[in-house]
């Protein structure tokens, strides 16, 4: 039997009108409800997990929302491998499990980041704690421009963006610095507060690469002194508060793939330097992020 058309009309306004005033502005990948009394509650796609929509969504949550949209084919598969994510285990509270383990039952420890620090094993792997990273270092370039930027204007700029758009205290920027077109950004966190550094660099780096996380068309501007700042490229490089444990060999045989950067041990801090002299040099001519697509690690030289 047909419901009358009154009922119809009104059960399509209700959906409406429900979809419009509830959804999750912090987090696209999320499928809202509204009850009776008008409470919206956001859960994550392809999950339970209960989404806090005034606040930012941990990074691990993301990625495995954002493996389960690829698995329901929201999006093509080819861009996601590109962004080197894979599909990991987070805890209740959201952040990364300090193990991670594929399909094939290989193992790895990570960190707050959710990138790999440790050689891989198998399921015997241990990983005795989840390690911090405390230090997130974000490089920027921003496309050519005709107005000159005051690099105080610039740091300004973006200290606001981070504390509105990305909900981070400016305590947490440790500093900015500007040399156009480069923009460099240190975060720095010693405990994970409402809204983690790690977190707010993977928001920003969606955000650059023009697939927000934030709900419909909220598209990242800044501005400067009310002219535009068109960033183009964004890379992060993630700083543990205990050095990986790779070996040497590991290390030094695959620089192409090295993860977490540390700056502690003398021996350690002699290869990173001039790891970081070459990556330097290298930016120079080309800025362009570069990832490994089967491994599961973010961040590559
Ligand atoms: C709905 O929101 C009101 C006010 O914020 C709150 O008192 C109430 O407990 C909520 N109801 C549910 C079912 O969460
Ligand atoms: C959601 O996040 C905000 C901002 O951090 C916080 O004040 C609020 O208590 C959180 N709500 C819940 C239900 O956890």
């Amino acid at each position: 039997m047909e419901p009358p058309l009154g009922v119809t009309l009104l059960l399509i306004l209700m959906i409406t009108s429900s979809a419009q005033s509830c959804t999750c502005v912090t987090n696209k990948w999320t499928v809202c409800d509204q009850d009776a009394s008008g409470n919206c509650t956001c859960k994550l796609v392809g999950s339970d997990h209960t989404v806090n929509c005034s606040t930012l969504t941990s990074k691990c949550l993301l990625m495995k929302a954002e493996m389960t949209a690829v698995k329901l084919s929201f999006r093509p598969r080819v861009k996601l491998l590109d962004g080197g994510i894979y599909n990991p285990e987070c805890e209740d509270s959201g952040i990364f499990k300090a193990r991670q383990c594929d399909e094939a039952g290989t193992c790895w420890c990570v960190n707050t980041a959710g990138i790999r620090r440790t050689g891989k094993g198998d399921k015997s792997l241990i990983c005795n704690e989840l390690i911090r990273t405390n230090w997130v270092d974000i490089e920027l370039k921003h496309k050519e421009t005709s107005h000159y930027f005051e690099a105080l204007d610039v740091a300004e700029a973006l200290t606001h963006l981070f504390e509105n758009r990305y909900k981070l205290q400016p305590k947490y920027i440790a500093a900015v610095k500007y040399d156009s077109p480069f923009i460099q950004i240190h975060l720095k966190q010693n405990k994970r507060c409402d809204v983690d550094i790690v977190d707010v660099a993977y928001y920003l780096e969606k955000d650059v690469k023009g697939d927000s996380v934030f709900h419909s068309d909220s598209t990242l501007r800044v501005s400067v002194n009310g002219k535009d700042l068109a960033i183009e490229n964004i890379r992060v490089y993630y700083v543990d508060e205990k050095p990986p444990v790779f070996s040497m060999k590991q290390l030094l045989g695959d620089i192409s793939a090295v993860v977490a950067m540390v700056i502690l041990p003398a021996g350690f801090a002699i290869i990173l330097v001039i790891i970081l002299c070459q990556r330097r040099k290298y930016r120079k001519i080309k800025m362009e992020r570069m990832r490994e697509t089967e491994e599961p690690i973010l961040q590559s030289f």
